[in-house]
């Protein structure tokens, strides 16, 4: 098949879209983004917010926050709290808000996972901030789970891909499993170049 170019767009990643949550003068707030994301085998997110929005005050304001990643049927609320700022509307009153010990941002109940963040390292791009976060408590119910791991069909997350929502689907392969079968058949420079985490 011959290759199209298409507009260069940044949102091509299938990614968890997540409502991102931080104390704002005193309050709980809650926005919606895509931009978040691993970025180490450390435990650090990193996260972009417009710098204008009422959130990225807050971050700067607590140094915390927090990341709730909704599942599915959330779909409503996720929409909403991209839709609308905190300036001028309550997101909390949409939720039950709880709070970690070991830090001050607000997380979602609802949510089947939760992650408090610390922000460690920051920066600022084209009108964003970007804040990395070490996670200092991840949080989930026991319904989802599957032998004391968090089971990505039963969070059943909200994906992100250009201008729609998507769910999961199903699994379709093992990591580090499916490419064995070609591993074991390539002499081992190739080996290497394959996946440098499987041979350190
Ligand atoms: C699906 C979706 C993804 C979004 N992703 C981002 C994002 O990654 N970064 C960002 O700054 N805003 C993003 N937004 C926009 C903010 O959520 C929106 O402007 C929000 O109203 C800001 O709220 P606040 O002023 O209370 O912080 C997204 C919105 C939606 C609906």
């Amino acid at each position: 098949m011959n290759k199209i170019s298409v507009k260069n767009y940044p949102m091509v990643n299938p990614t968890p879209v997540v409502i991102l949550g931080a104390e704002v003068e005193g309050k709980p707030n809650f926005t919606t983004i895509g931009a978040f994301g691993v970025v180490c085998l450390e435990p650090i997110f990193y996260i972009s917010v417009k710098s204008t929005h009422h959130i990225t005050k807050g971050i700067k304001e607590s140094g915390f926050f927090s990341i709730n990643l909704p599942s599915v049927d959330m779909v409503q609320k996720t929409d909403y709290c991209g839709m609308v700022s905190g300036k001028s509307v309550d997101k909390a009153s949409l939720f039950t808000t709880f709070y970690d010990e070991h830090g001050n941002a607000p997380l979602i109940k609802e949510a089947p996972m939760n992650y408090l963040c610390k922000v460690v390292q920051n920066t600022t791009i084209c009108g964003f901030d970007v804040f990395f976060g070490e996670i200092l408590s991840t949080l989930t119910g026991e319904d989802y789970l599957t032998e004391n791991k968090p089971d990505p069909l039963k969070i059943d997350p909200l994906l992100l891909m250009g201008y729609q929502y998507y769910s999961l689907g199903s699994a379709v392969g093992g990591i580090f499993k499916e490419g064995l079968s070609l591993k074991n058949n390539q002499p081992t420079s190739i080996n290497d170049e394959i996946n440098p985490h499987l041979n350190s």
